[in-house]
């Protein structure tokens, strides 16, 4: 395992805590005999720093069904097997410009695409570099091929994998119809990680929950697409079996296979979310109810698919209308 990861598990948390307890800076008090102030100068804006992290989570963590499985597991034997099969087995014949590799995986909201990224480091005994690419964008409009550059030799530097989450736009061909004057940077964006994607030795990993409409350039870079779907019903029930923490009281009443027929349309990241929700629930009790049951979970499921429906999630309110939530008498 390299030990040049620069991990440090406290910081996000750390300046997660520091944002929310900081109090807010008062306006500075006007100076009668201050100089005018300059001209509106743009504040600096910090560089977002690319922090080398260490993978938590494994494939053996991940509970996708076998296909899926064996589309990851093909896409690492190409990285982990690179020189045999372009050097020995002299696939650069046919394939002579493949240096790294990108993958990309793409699907639904919370059906565990990051937490892919993050085992596929793992299994190639990397660390790994979380870019959420719709903040780069966004929020440092004008720097974004800088950032572009800095992550890829950041990745470069530490031999991390590099993953783009919400990587849709730099994916997608749906740019063409820009105004003038924004289609100058967005094609130097583009030119910019075309050019850092073809000289890049390591893995990239490209996370998008939009799957239509990929501009021709990345789709021939991109190794192997790999479809997250939501999880089917046998899905669920491994979903739930794992996701409940062995450490988690719960009650005799708690199933995984009843639990994953009333969970039909919801995605990993759901069911965290209502175990963490219902777990709340059960901690303040006293005494032997002081566990989560069935009926916590269900009242959570119905409250996880309640607000999906009302942010308009299709296929939670699709499910809201389509299926009753058993709720299991005893
Ligand atoms: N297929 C899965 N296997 C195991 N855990 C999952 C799976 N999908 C989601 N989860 C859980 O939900 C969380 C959120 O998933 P995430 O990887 O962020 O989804 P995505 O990137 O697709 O939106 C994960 O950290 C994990 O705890
Ligand atoms: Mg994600």
């Amino acid at each position: 395992m390299p030990n040049s990861w620069s991990y440090i598990p406290e910081a996000p948390a750390a300046a997660e805590q520091a944002r929310r307890t900081m109090p807010a800076v008062p306006p500075a008090p006007a100076l009668p005999s201050a100089p005018s102030p300059a001209p509106a100068q743009r504040p600096p804006v910090a560089a977002p720093e690319f922090p080398v992290r260490r993978p938590v989570r494994t494939l053996a963590d991940l509970i996708v069904p076998g296909p899926v499985g064996e589309r990851l597991r093909n896409a690492l034997r190409q990285v982990q097997y690179h020189d045999v099969l372009f050097q020995q087995w002299n696939l650069r014949r046919i394939d002579p410009h493949r240096a790294g590799v990108a993958l990309n995986l793409y699907g639904p909201p919370g059906t565990g695409k990051t937490m892919a990224a993050e085992a596929l480091a793992a299994h190639l005994g990397k660390g790994f570099i979380d870019v959420n690419y719709a903040e780069i964008e966004s929020r440092y409009v004008g720097d974004t091929p800088k950032n572009i550059v800095r992550c890829f030799e950041a990745a470069e530097k530490a031999g991390a994998v590099l993953v783009f989450n919400e990587a849709d736009s730099i994916l997608g061909s749906r740019l063409s119809s820009v105004t003038q004057s924004a289609d100058h940077s967005v094609n130097l964006t583009r030119s910019v990680m075309l050019n850092q994607l073809d000289a890049f030795t390591g893995v990239v990993v490209f996370t998008t929950n939009f799957a239509a409409n990929y501009d021709s350039a990345f789709v021939r870079r991109i190794l192997a697409h790999v479809h997250f779907d939501l999880p089917d019903r046998e899905t669920l029930a491994r979903l739930w079996a794992t996701l409940l923490p062995d450490e988690l009281p719960r009650a005799d009443d708690v199933d995984a296979d009843v639990l994953a027929a009333a969970s039909t349309g919801l995605a990993g990241g759901d069911l965290v979310n209502v175990i963490v929700a219902a777990a709340a629930r059960a901690v303040e009790r006293t005494g032997a109810s002081r566990r989560v049951t069935a009926d916590d979970l269900f009242a959570e499921l119905v409250t996880v698919r309640a607000a999906q429906a009302a942010v308009g999630r299709p296929s939670a309110r699709q499910e809201l209308l389509v299926e009753q939530v058993e709720v299991p008498t005893d």
